[in-house]
């Protein structure tokens, strides 16, 4: 792996080899030894074109914890807002000399740009473009499960438990906004690509054109389908609307009754059901105060786990090693 763009970058070996090298980052990090010097000397750009609390956040987390410097780059109070292209952005950066490159964007495909126009050397890490991929952020989710479904605290230092394991035998609901969710995209590939059944439940305004052909069930109605598959895990999407470019259907009244997880809904659920959100969450919305702070909720430890699955990648895209 040279760079990670897209969660088809990853097979099945390299996502578990990336776990497991998560699983050492996080043992290391819930020790006395809180910092690492694997990355020292190296520098780290995080160039965000669009806002982020966690992910930009748990970058430069994992990436000091690592040793390396850190350049954060923010579009906002740049010389983007004085029409800088992309391209001369990341030449003016790879000038100064960076080891990586991690990069958010509104635009669909840009980390792609990045890496086939070839302007920068280092590797590059898509932190989410536009309404396309969010791979980190999937790799994250599947840490989180892979942990609870193999008996391993959510979070925080574990054993060894999840180790070369996948996802085989689960099934992962996400429920909601799949039409704008870079972060559903790069889940159903990666819980595919670790053998889990995924089903995408969201009222059909929500959904894109050719999700047919994603590795994937899809259903419409979310009572039916709690009942039909009975999850392992729920997803919630936050509905997106800053990219809702006129008034959708479902409007937030309808959906919330028809597509948030309600308390009766979390009652609905197996009662050994875990229930995820990517954040940033809109309580009363998609997820109710019930769902989002229950003992079931997994949202604080995917963020805690960012850092350790961010340390992984970090890693091992800039040192070309799969264990440390
Ligand atoms: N989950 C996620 O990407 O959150 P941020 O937008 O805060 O980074």
């Amino acid at each position: 792996l040279t760079s990670l763009l897209s969660a088809s970058d990853l097979d099945r070996r390299t996502a578990v080899e990336l776990l497991d090298l998560a699983e050492e980052m996080a043992t290391v990090a819930g020790r006395e030894v809180k910092k690492l010097p694997a990355l020292r000397g190296r520098t780290v750009v995080n160039l965000f074109f669009e806002d982020s609390t966690r992910t930009r956040i748990s970058f430069e987390a994992a990436a000091k914890r690592l040793s390396a410097d850190v350049i954060n780059f923010a579009a906002k109070g740049s010389s983007v807002s004085k029409g800088e292209s992309l391209q001369d952005t990341a030449q003016t950066l790879a000038a100064m000399g960076v080891d990586g490159v991690v990069v958010r964007h509104p635009g669909s495909g840009a980390p792609h740009r990045l890496a086939q126009a070839g302007w920068l050397e280092a590797p590059i890490i898509n932190a989410g473009d536009g309404t396309h991929e969010h791979p980190t952020q999937a790799l994250l989710d599947a840490f989180t499960l892979r942990r609870v479904l193999h008996g391993e605290p959510a979070s925080g230092a574990a054993g060894t438990g999840a180790d070369g394991k996948d996802l085989a035998g689960a099934t992962v609901m996400i429920v909601g906004d799949v039409l704008h969710s870079r972060v559903a995209r790069s889940n159903v590939r990666t819980l595919h690509t670790l053998g889990a059944s995924v089903v995408l439940v969201a009222p059909a305004t929500l959904l894109p054109w050719g999700v047919e052909s994603w590795p994937c069930q899809v259903r419409y109605d979310l009572d039916e389908a709690i009942a039909e598959f009975a999850p392992d895990a729920v997803m919630m999407l936050r509905i997106q609307l800053e990219r809702m470019h006129q008034a959708f259907f479902p409007n937030a009244r309808e959906y919330t009754r028809l597509w948030g997880l309600s308390a009766a809904r979390l009652h609905a659920l197996p009662a050994d059901a875990w229930v995820m959100h990517p954040g940033p969450m809109n309580r009363g919305v998609e997820i109710s105060a019930a769902a989002a702070d229950s003992p079931r909720a997994l949202v604080l430890d995917q963020v805690a786990n960012g850092v350790a699955v961010r340390m992984a990648t970090l890693y091992h895209l800039l040192t070309g090693e799969d264990s440390h």
